[in-house]
């Protein structure tokens, strides 16, 4: 069972002779000034949460975008922050973007064109040479201060996700010796789909400048593999995932990432959980006979939020005993709002739930509660230990993590899981409820068979989900990078397999 401590051994023995640097878009902490007091807060999304357990473990350098109203004033004079402020582990290092760069960057080519890209949603992704000029740049960018950060020291960069598809490039331009890996956190297209991009083989050379690059699933690695062979001059070794490109090798691997269960299963016990629990039981009135159904996520249109909400309408046409008796909250803060995509869901979801609600709200009661807000972390404990099922109906998903942080705060063993086929998670999670979110009429009916499922069957698949998602949990996950990272950087690591893949 990996944990922190076995983590940090790994790291004490392999890699304690580099500078561990890791880079992201998104920074681990946002600052903002309350009362007089500076708060560093945890953007939503499952990058930032996966990511701050391992450099809590493992100490370095995290490289991302500032956006917090008050990152300057937590800055020290070499513009570095130690984190988390209350008990500083790592070091946070700031980029500043100018507005004009971040629309190009950020709204524009990653998430207005590669997000619709990887995701299978049917949103029409927005390919602008602009924008792409941005991403050129602020990926340059990024790879200068990574490698102002390092010096001459041998370092081990790990790179994040689809924001930074050309950094390993860059890096690797300039310092052949930095051992570099990259994870990225979406699904990766097919090929026939991937020829919408018209730098597609830019982006496939900027990835190759990695010794490894992960993805969740092997699927999205062969799908990578896939479009390396048709597009670059490379041979590609797909058994053991190898790519041999301009003499040098990336390993291409599956790393399904997790969470940190211990943490998640402590904080689900604690007394600050309990107490909200009986807050929030009142409020919902859960006390007074009703029940809850969860989703949380950040609002995003590859969630399939609007296709959940038709499905509870669709079970409470089915099971009007329910009526005055279900309440399905949904929760999490709004996200990329810049995007007419993004814009357009606000409205879809309000209205949607406005409509539900109008239909079959009787007395105080109304079916849908919709929260549209980021909330403490122990609010988001103590809802997913009340609800009786958590609903996450992802039209395309890396992996989705609620999911398994659902699963990990049921200490209880209680609680339901309805989870899409088309998330990541679903690989692992096979004890939960297996729905398609487009099929309204079974996504109702998996409503229903949760509701009324036997304490023995709910008790049986729930264990089974936390004896999963607690051995495969987040350090699990960095350590097996880790050591498949080692030996992607040795010379001879071709045809080995490689270390710790199941
Ligand atoms: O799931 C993909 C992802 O980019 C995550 O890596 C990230 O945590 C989440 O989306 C949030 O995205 P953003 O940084 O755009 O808020």
């Amino acid at each position: 069972m990996w944990t922190s401590a076995e983590l940090q051994r790994l790291m004490q023995r392999e890699i304690s002779r580099y500078r561990l640097i890791v880079v992201s878009n998104r920074q681990p902490y946002a600052f903002r000034m309350e009362e007089g007091r500076l708060l560093g807060e945890m953007p939503p999304g499952g990058l930032t949460a996966a990511i701050d357990p391992l450099m809590r473990a493992c100490g370095g350098t995290w490289i991302a975008q500032s956006g917090g109203d008050s990152d300057r004033l937590a800055m020290d004079g070499d513009g570095r922050i130690a984190v988390p402020l209350d008990s500083p582990a790592y070091s946070l290092r700031l980029l500043n973007l100018t507005e004009a760069e971040n629309d190009g960057f950020y709204y524009g080519f990653a998430n207005e064109g590669l997000w619709p890209l990887c995701h299978i949603a049917y949103t029409e992704p927005v390919f602008d040479v602009q924008h792409y000029e941005a991403y050129k740049s602020v990926n340059r960018k990024f790879a200068n201060l990574v490698l102002d950060e390092i010096g001459d020291e041998p370092a081990i960069v790990l790179a994040q996700d689809y924001h930074l598809a050309l950094l390993p490039r860059y890096i690797r331009q300039v310092r052949d010796d930095v051992i570099i890996g990259q994870f990225w956190h979406i699904p990766w297209p097919n090929p026939d789909t991937l020829r919408i991009c018209p730098w597609q083989g830019e982006l496939l050379d900027g990835m190759l400048g990695n010794d490894l690059l992960g993805f969740h699933l092997s699927s999205d690695c062969q799908k990578f593999l896939d479009a390396v062979e048709l597009n670059l001059n490379a041979e590609v070794d797909a058994q053991y995932g190898l790519v041999d490109y301009q003499e040098d090798l990336t390993l291409v691997r599956p790393f399904p990432i997790s969470v940190d269960f211990d943490i998640l299963d402590a904080e689900a016990r604690s007394a600050g959980v309990l107490g909200e629990m009986e807050r929030l039981a009142g409020e919902l009135g859960l006390d007074r006979g009703r029940i809850l159904g969860l989703g949380i996520d950040r609002q995003d249109y590859t969630k399939g939020i609007p296709h959940r909400l038709r499905a509870v309408e669709r079970f409470l046409e089915k099971w009007p005993e329910y009526r005055g008796r279900l309440v399905f909250l949904q929760a999490g803060a709004a996200s990329r709002v810049n995007i007419d995509s993004y814009m357009q869901l606000t409205i879809d979801i309000e209205a949607t739930v406005n409509r539900i609600n109008e239909r079959f709200a009787e007395g105080d009661w109304q079916p849908i509660l919709h929260w549209p807000t980021s909330l403490p972390s122990e609010t988001f404990s103590a809802l997913r230990r009340l609800a009786s099922f958590c609903a996450e109906s992802s039209l395309h998903d890396g992996m989705n993590l609620v999911a398994k942080e659902y699963v990990a705060s049921r200490v209880d063993e209680d609680g339901v899981l309805i989870l899409s086929a088309f998330a990541g998670a679903a690989q692992e999670l096979s004890s939960s409820i297996i729905i398609n979110p487009y099929a309204t009429e079974q996504f109702a009916d998996a409503i229903h068979q949760a509701l009324t499922m036997g304490d023995d069957e709910r008790r049986f698949r729930m264990r089974h989900m936390r004896g999963i998602v607690q051995s495969n949990n987040i350090y699990n996950w960095a350590g097996r990078i880790m050591m498949n990272l080692m030996q992607a950087s040795t010379p001879d690591h071709a045809r080995l397999p490689a270390a710790g893949v199941i």
